[in-house]
């Protein structure tokens, strides 16, 4: 079965009857009367909307979960942006999964060869090797498709390596600021830091977390991924240092990292993955399927709600990310 309508052209006032989405929540409430009525979340490759089950139509919808495939009947309507009223939902087995997966707006194979040409300008024989080692083909595929969050920031296809090569730039704009950094540390680091996530997530119509990442965290099996791939003539206090910046990229121990950066490349990998990850949080919240309010709702992560902008820029070139 096909998609018809994708979310990005929904309009207030619309009717849909049989389109396909992806749960991205199902959650049962009451109304101040005690009326049951169902919030759910769907979403397409095209974004995400917001939508209700009033208690008139519960019946005609079936009990579904995050990760589920439905087919709806719906109207459009107005709250915040569009709404779905859904009056029809049952879940199919049958569907085109590219159809429903969010995906980086960036292409993937042009992120990929960037990457790709910093780790081939990296003059440090072990770091190379080292890449090398961690870069086999399967591991490579699934860098390129993984998610660099659950939720928040680069939660979609081609995450990670979005958020990666974003840093990457970042890095490449300071360098000459500090000439005494080693770029290749920190280029490295910046490739490796969240390699973690690969196995921390799974990707299907949504993100979902792998027991293994759940109980051991990114941190430390990307820390453990670097540990098994160092080529074995690597300098023991040169592997310490490119292990140092994977553990303490959150940058303190209340963030998730056991220690604290303490080197000025560990520091750098640190700031740039704030930058990133706050931006691109904070831009999804402004460009995405957030609502259309002056205000943004809080966004815990930044810890306050945002202001939209009448000044926003028209511009829509994709070559530079923000
Ligand atoms: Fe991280
Ligand atoms: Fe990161």
């Amino acid at each position: 079965m096909s998609k018809k309508l994708y979310i990005k052209d929904l309009k207030v006032g619309d009717s849909i009857f049989g389109e396909i989405f992806a749960v991205k929540s199902f959650t049962r409430k009451a109304s101040r009367n005690n009326k049951p009525y169902i919030d759910i979340e769907l979403a397409d490759n095209s974004g995400t909307v917001r939508g209700k089950i009033w208690s008139d139509d519960i019946a005609n919808c079936e009990e579904v979960e995050e990760g589920d495939v439905v087919e709806i009947n719906a109207t459009v309507e107005e709250y915040n942006g569009p709404q779905l009223n859904i009056t029809n939902l049952k879940k199919i087995d049958k569907y085109e999964i590219g159809e429903l997966q969010q995906k980086s707006q960036f292409d993937i194979e042009k992120m990929w060869a960037d990457v790709k040409k910093t780790m081939d300008g990296i003059k440090n024989p072990h770091l190379k090797k080292l890449l090398d080692n961690v870069f086999d083909k399967e591991t490579t595929e699934l860098y390129k498709k993984a998610a660099a969050a659950y939720r928040v920031h680069h939660a979609y296809v081609g995450g990670l390596l979005e958020h990666s090569w974003e840093m990457l730039k970042m890095a490449d704009g300071v360098k000459d600021h500090y000439p005494k950094i080693n770029m290749d540390l920190v280029n490295t680091g910046i490739i490796l830091h969240d390699i973690g996530k690969m196995e921390e997530y799974v990707i299907t119509t949504t993100i979902g977390f792998i027991d293994r990442g759940k109980l051991l965290g990114h941190i430390y099996m990307g820390a453990e991924k670097v540990k098994e791939n160092l080529p074995k003539d690597m300098p023991e206090d040169l592997a310490e240092e490119i292990i140092h910046i994977i553990l303490s990229h959150h940058g303190e121990p209340g963030m998730g990292s056991p220690i604290r950066p303490m080197t000025t490349e560990a520091l750098a990998v640190h700031v740039f993955d704030v930058a990133s990850s706050k931006m691109n949080t904070a831009y999804n919240h402004i460009v995405g399927d957030y609502g259309t309010d002056k205000y943004t709702p809080y966004i815990p992560q930044l810890e306050t709600e945002l202001y939209r902008s009448p000044y926003l820029s028209e511009e829509t070139n994709l070559d530079t990310p923000f």
